[in-house]
């Protein structure tokens, strides 16, 4: 079946992609909601959730993305598929992603994943980049004691960036990452792998006293 036809950016910022989403009812999209959860905000076709959920059925898998058609194209897909534990959201994150994890119970996001989002070069649209102070405000505040956060680039100002932002957070600890520790790799990052292209990678460790 061929894939189904995007544009390469949406605005953020524009009217549509304010709406506020509905919260994700954890009951209702995993067949075992008592399992760990991994987070992949910009998963895009979400193809790497896709590939998780089968190499590790014992985790549930919820990918959030910004363009509508991939999500309904990748839920078609996992359903196809017959899997139970991964479900994707159509959500802006960069402004909805408290409101779309606001029922998640405590303790069960085990994992978050940020790979190679948008860059938005240009000084004009920095506004626009995904992952902001509310983000790690929201992962700091969902994240659970012994959960973790895995984020790479491709583009270093785009690392610097953001690799700050959790950096300036004492609810985190660093571990300096060089591979990605998954057993599966993003479509974005084969693509620039390929390209022998370098990649900026570091994990985050809620620190449970905070
Ligand atoms: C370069 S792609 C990378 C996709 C995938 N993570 C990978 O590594 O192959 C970045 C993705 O983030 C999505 N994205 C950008 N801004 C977003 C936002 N505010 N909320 C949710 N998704 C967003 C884009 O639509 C795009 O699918």
């Amino acid at each position: 079946m061929p894939r189904v036809r995007v544009h390469q950016h949406v605005n953020p910022l524009s009217p549509y992609y304010r709406q506020s989403p509905e919260p994700i009812d954890i009951e209702a999209v995993f067949a075992d909601p008592e399992r760990p959860l991994l987070l992949d905000i910009g998963c895009a076709r979400g193809r790497f959730l896709l590939r998780m959920a089968e190499a590790e059925p014992g985790w549930n898998y919820l990918g959030v993305e910004i363009r509508e058609p991939l999500v309904e194209e990748a839920n078609r897909l996992g359903a196809e598929a017959g899997l139970t534990n991964l479900h994707y959201a159509f959500c802006n994150a960069m402004l909805w992603l408290d409101k779309l994890l606001e029922g998640i119970p405590t303790g069960l996001l085990q994992a978050v994943t940020i790979q190679f989002p948008d860059p938005w070069f240009k000084k004009k649209h920095a506004k626009r980049r995904m992952v902001n102070q509310e983000m790690v405000n929201t992962i700091a505040k969902q994240l659970a004691p012994t959960g973790h956060v895995f984020v790479q680039t491709d583009i270093e100002f785009l690392a610097d960036e953001m690799f700050a932002l959790f950096r300036a957070d004492d609810r985190f600890h660093e571990s300096p990452t060089n591979a990605n520790p998954f057993p599966v790799k993003t479509e974005r990052e084969k693509a620039v792998e390929d390209k022998d292209l370098p990649v900026y990678r570091s994990t985050w460790h809620r620190n449970p006293e905070s």
